[in-house]
């Protein structure tokens, strides 16, 4: 299978401005399947789709269901737990079993970097990258860009990540996709938490959160992944909060309104105040929406539909 985007989705990195933009705008008529009363649409029948989460997920995996499942796709769903991992098979030869049932594609999200492309070098069937270790995570990249352009353009409009980019494969592919469409990107947190020679990308670096909230047009809160970290990183999780975290006092100081966001999952109060993600410049939930529209246009696209047929293919919905 291959389309617009080729067999597979492994990261934004290699993607061009033009194809993002492509998945972005095939998200646009879905977002009526995903928002609205219309069941399903037919055009991934007869597609068989494979879920294999290796880490856990909420919004990642169950939004692919939602989204092979409006698409007419059918899905298994597998977990590393419930797997024959468990006994020892490799990443592999797991694949390749699957891949003897006659699957057309594989979703997978997997604690190792590169996981995603080393399995899709060895298997025919289309894999999409549902996050790779410190990697990418492609899909939540793109969802956070329809979400910002749902608000304003993204040419131009600045975005500050703040927080531990470091382990952040969220991070990764909001810099990727946010430069390739024009956006001006920094990031902020401690030192230890961002990466050696971020700036070469293009990226301004704050190390005050305040200057950060003083220049952003939106700020992307990410989750202190402390499963991913060794001890010494931060000196203490309130410290860090006391520093870093994104708070209403602080927000209430910034010359502009901003748009929040989090990739979830969130710990409230250790990067972000209750009150600012669940306060009116919050589009947290609106993220977690775009995530089955994103998901329908990639599967979409991967299967070969043709993105000026989507809303075709939504207009021949099964109400
Ligand atoms: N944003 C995100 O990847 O969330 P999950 O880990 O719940 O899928």
């Amino acid at each position: 299978m291959s389309g617009a985007l080729g067999k597979d989705l492994l990261g934004l990195e290699h993607l061009s401005g033009d194809q993002i933009r492509l998945i972005l705008d095939t998200a646009e008529p879905f977002k009526e399947v995903s928002e609205r009363a219309i069941k399903k649409v037919p055009a991934l029948r007869g597609k068989t789709i494979v879920n294999l989460f290796f880490e856990a997920s909420t919004r990642t995996r169950i939004s692919f269901e939602f989204a092979e499942k409006r698409l007419s796709a059918d899905t298994v769903n597998v977990a590393a737990s419930g797997s024959s991992v468990v006994k020892g098979e490799t990443l592999v030869d797991t694949a390749r079993n699957l891949e003897a049932m006659r699957i057309d594609m594989v979703v997978m999200r997997h604690g190792s970097s590169g996981a995603a492309k080393f399995l899709a070098d060895r298997i025919v069937s289309s894999v999409i990258n549902a996050g790779d270790g410190k990697h990418e995570h492609p899909t939540q990249g793109l969802l956070d860009l329809l979400t910002i352009r749902d608000h304003r353009p993204i040419a131009g409009t600045k975005v500050c990540i703040v927080g531990d980019v470091l382990h952040s494969r969220v991070a990764r592919s909001n810099i990727w996709g946010l430069l390739k469409l024009g956006a001006e990107v920094a990031v902020c947190g401690p030192a230890s938490l961002l990466p050696l020679g971020i700036e070469a990308l293009g990226v301004q670096v704050f190390r005050r959160v305040e200057e950060a909230i003083a220049w952003a047009d939106v700020i992307n809160v990410l989750r202190l992944q402390l499963e991913r970290m060794q001890t010494g990183y931060i000196p203490s999780v309130r410290e860090y909060y006391r520093v870093f975290g994104v708070t209403m006092e602080r927000l209430e100081r910034a010359p502009r309104d901003l748009l929040i966001m989090h990739p979830g999952p969130m710990n409230r109060g250790v990067e972000i105040d209750s009150r600012v993600a669940d306060g009116p410049h919050s589009v947290i939930l609106n993220q977690v929406t775009n995530g089955v529209a994103v998901r329908m246009a990639v599967l979409y696209l991967l299967a070969g539909g043709k993105p000026e047929l989507a809303e075709a293919a939504k207009g021949a919905s099964d109400r």
